[in-house]
């Protein structure tokens, strides 16, 4: 006969509270690999931030959080990616942190926050899913960040008391307004706003992050190219390249620095189709919108719309044309010391001329360019052009980053991105162009001595030559 289970009928032992089992498991652990991990350049590229910050908000407190992971479901968290703005201060992506800068007369003293890892001694090493050790992996002590990052380290549990001293505090970063009442906080935004202007202009070492990103995204797409054959086969050919894209992204960067696009055939048109469960269509233009996001949490952000066999159809190869002649008018528009919305007033120009050749715009160009017409709108409703940098669409809390007046100025790194959406079911438009929609972005940087720098510009977007690019990578 089987034998019973000891305590079988009886609730589970809690470990946390037997004795023995506490007592053994705290025993003999070896202590390694709970070096802190940053990015090369990260900490000194930090300090210069900070003293940025400084010098800008004069002698006023800052507190930033760092966040934590948000809960998926039950006792689930999706992947945790820290707060942009704690990133650029700290030069680390620490989970459950928080950076203060006292003010101290003529600068700030940074001082930094940090949950001690789970470690053999405490119960959390064995009973917390969240941070214990056993559950996540080792994380560095104290000691580690502190010497890692040049930063005065605390523990977080002194973090209550501490802001208690604080008057007035700027308050930003990734928290909950359960978060702001327990700590008797209040975000006003002020900080956020000076942070987007701040992270505006980039460094050195952030161009040099974004070129990686590029380079790792231009890395993807050959990879995605290297799959049509096979996604043209399979009934979800979207998804598989998107999860081809993400493989690449999270294999040579930390991941997908937004939530990827592959849009094939009807789906184009729709701007963020990241649903990407339809088939790739043979014929029809499918449109890639990826990015990379390197360990240092920088991101590229690119689109290109390609033949899937090599070759453009006609319908494909007409708004392609046109795609890439609005995008050639807004790169020659995006210079040194233009209006921010040059690029887009240039590409909006040559698109509303090329839907009135068609017979689609049925007003004038210069109606429908005139700010009480807007009709060519109907085919474009998004903007342009964005910032980029830590976030895809980076600096968005600045009053002035987005702004007509805002001058492009040297050390700004923003996407140019006309496009032609023509939707399945738009009855304005001809049946051969329903359902075509070509994107075209490309990453560019304003450099200190003023000129302009393509990141992006080893991927083609002449119509042919994105044609001669895939027929390259198809395997
Ligand atoms: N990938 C989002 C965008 O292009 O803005
Ligand atoms: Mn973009
Ligand atoms: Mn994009």
């Amino acid at each position: 006969m089987r034998r019973k289970p000891p305590h079988s009928g009886k609730p589970r032992p809690k470990l946390s509270q037997v004795g023995a089992f506490t007592q053994m498991i705290a025993q003999d652990w070896e202590v390694g690999g709970r070096e802190a991990q940053i990015v090369p350049g990260a900490a000194q590229a930090a300090e210069q931030h900070r003293n940025r910050l400084s010098a800008a908000i004069g002698q006023r407190d800052v507190v930033i959080f760092s966040g934590h992971a948000p809960l998926r479901n039950n006792d689930c968290y999706f992947e945790y990616r820290a707060d942009s703005s704690f990133v650029w201060l700290t030069g680390a992506a620490i989970e459950f942190a928080c950076l203060i800068l006292r003010a101290n007369g003529k600068s700030h003293d940074a001082e930094l926050y940090l949950k001690p890892p789970a470690r053999p001694g405490v119960n959390e090493f064995f009973s917390s899913a969240a941070y214990g050790e056993l559950w996540v992996g080792p994380s560095p002590g104290l000691n580690d960040w502190e010497t890692a990052l040049g930063i005065r380290v605390t523990d977080i549990s002194e973090l209550a008391s501490d802001l208690e001293k604080l008057e007035n505090p700027c308050v930003s970063g990734t928290l909950s307004s359960d978060e702001l009442t327990q700590y008797s906080l209040l975000a006003t935004g002020e900080v956020d706003k000076l942070l987007s202007d701040l992270r505006m202009y980039k460094d050195a070492w952030e161009i040099e992050q974004l070129q990686a990103a590029v380079a790792a995204s231009v890395g993807g797409f050959e990879a995605v190219a290297a799959e049509l054959t096979h996604a043209i086969e399979i009934e979800r050919g979207e998804r598989w390249l998107q999860g081809t894209f993400d493989r690449h992204a999270r294999t040579f960067g930390n991941g997908p620095g937004f939530t990827s696009i592959a849009g094939s055939g009807p789906h184009a048109p729709t701007l963020h189709w990241i649903r990407c469960d339809g088939p790739i269509i043979a014929d029809m233009p499918l449109l890639l919108d990826m990015g990379v996001e390197t360990y240092s949490l920088y991101t590229a952000d690119i689109t290109r719309t390609i033949p899937p066999t090599g070759h453009f159809s006609p319908a494909g190869r007409q708004v392609h044309d046109l795609v890439a002649k609005a995008h050639r008018a807004a790169l020659a528009a995006a210079v040194n010391r233009a209006h921010f919305l040059d690029a887009e007033y240039a590409a909006m120009e040559v698109i509303a001329g090329g839907l009135h050749d068609w017979g689609i715009l049925k007003v004038s160009v210069d109606e429908a360019l005139s700010p009480d017409g807007q009709q060519h709108r109907r085919y474009i409703v998004c903007g342009v052009s964005h910032h980029l940098g830590l976030d895809v669409h980076d600096c968005a809390k600045s009053d002035s980053a987005y702004d007509a007046g805002l001058h492009l100025a040297p050390g700004m790194v923003f996407t140019v991105e006309p496009g032609v959406y023509f939707h399945a079911h738009d009855l304005t438009l001809p049946p051969e162009l329903r359902g075509v929609g070509v994107r075209i972005e490309d990453d560019v940087w304003i450099r200190p001595d003023g000129a302009q720098q393509i990141l992006t510009d080893a991927l083609p977007f002449d119509t042919t030559e994105v044609e001669e690019w895939t027929q390259s990578h198809l395997s």
